[in-house]
């Protein structure tokens, strides 16, 4: 099949194969997402085969506002506020469903769904002219680092989608925050921009101890339980600045081709035959071109190792260490051991 892009004065393209039970990647704040009607089984069915995603990771509903949500799901004082609040935006939401309104294909099986207005604009329009929600999981084969540019969304589904709505680059680069709101106290299942410290003010203590789920269990968010974000080579993550000379020294002294992944400040101290990928000046930059760059290290296979720079879990450090954690499998540079 043909893979369609749509530029922002197509959107109505774009919400007609929606409508006709085809999958459209959109563009949200955090990365792309992969749409289909969630209403419609078989549309939905389309996006697992599209990702080789696993049936029992549910997925996200995306709406183009609240009263979508109310469709299908009760929405609770403590949900209606986090709404007003963080909506339109990156904060993913928990709900139980009504009985009966959405498919299992959608929800895995559970008696929750996640729901989820994104800040783009062109995708609510989107949304808002096929007049259902749309299912939308990031736009990557399973596993792999999500889709932050139209590019990467081409690379992996180039052929395998009718269309792409194309908004250029992602802002923030990492996925929502998902915050299950049908337990107490509400619990932070994946970490994003939208922090504990910025989530108390306006609904109390959140848990965000997000670890927990057994290799059994429906996993109650992706990388729990898969795989996820990891590049062909090995990603190294460096925790300290200061431990990045021994780093290149050993990566050097091990013979296999290597490349680095880090901020302008310490790509100047890089030997120039090593390549590198710019994650650019700050925490804001590196979540950004996170993605981008452990894609662009995919594009050449020479490397096999690749040093990562890390920063400090706090902030939007958190959702930046846990996807970096997973990317690496958890495996960090130890100066003692090398
Ligand atoms: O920023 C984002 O959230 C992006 C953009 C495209 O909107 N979407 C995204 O979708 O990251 P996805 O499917 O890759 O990650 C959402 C995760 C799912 O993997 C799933 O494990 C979790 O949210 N989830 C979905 N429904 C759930 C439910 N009912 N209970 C617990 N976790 C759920
Ligand atoms: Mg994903």
């Amino acid at each position: 099949m043909e893979t369609k892009v749509f530029n922002k004065d197509e959107v109505a393209q774009a919400a007609a194969l929606i409508k006709a039970g085809e999958v459209v990647a959109f563009p949200t704040e955090t990365v792309y997402g992969l749409g289909a009607d969630a209403t419609d089984p078989k549309a939905a069915e389309k996006v697992f085969q599209a990702k080789h995603r696993p049936a029992d990771n549910p997925l996200i509903v995306t709406v183009a506002g609240p009263d979508m949500v109310a469709q299908f799901a009760t929405i609770t004082p403590a949900a209606k506020k986090l709404m007003d609040a963080f909506w339109p935006g990156p904060l993913t939401i928990i709900l139980n469903i009504l009985p009966g309104k959405l498919s299992m294909v959608v929800t895995g099986g559970l008696q929750t769904a996640a729901f989820r207005m994104p800040a783009n604009s062109l995708t609510r329009q989107m949304i808002s002219l096929a007049g259902r929600p749309i299912v939308g999981p990031s736009a990557n084969i399973s596993g792999k680092p999500s889709g932050t540019r139209p590019e990467h969304v081409l690379h992996d589904f180039d052929g395998a989608i009718a269309g792409i709505l194309d908004d250029g680059p992602t802002t923030v680069g990492v996925e929502s925050t998902v915050i299950d709101m049908t337990v107490t106290p509400p619990a932070i299942l994946r970490p994003g921009k939208i922090t504990p410290k910025l989530l108390a003010p306006v609904i109390g203590e959140v848990q965000s101890d997000h670890h927990k789920v057994g290799a059994k269990e429906t996993p109650k968010a992706p990388g729990m339980k898969y795989k996820h974000y990891a590049p062909s080579a090995q990603v190294v993550i460096v925790d300290h600045p200061a431990d990045f000379p021994a780093a290149l020294k050993w990566a050097e002294q091990n013979g296999q081709p290597f490349g680095v992944l880090a901020t302008d400040d310490l790509l100047t101290d890089v030997p120039s035959a090593v390549p590198t990928y710019s994650l650019g000046r700050d925490l804001t930059s590196a979540t950004h071109n996170l993605f981008a760059g452990l894609r662009w290290f995919d594009l050449h296979p020479t490397v096999t190792v690749i040093l990562a720079e890390a920063f400090a879990q706090e902030g939007l450090g958190v959702a930046y260490m846990n996807r970096l954690n997973k990317s690496a499998g958890n495996d960090h540079f130890d100066p003692d051991q090398h």
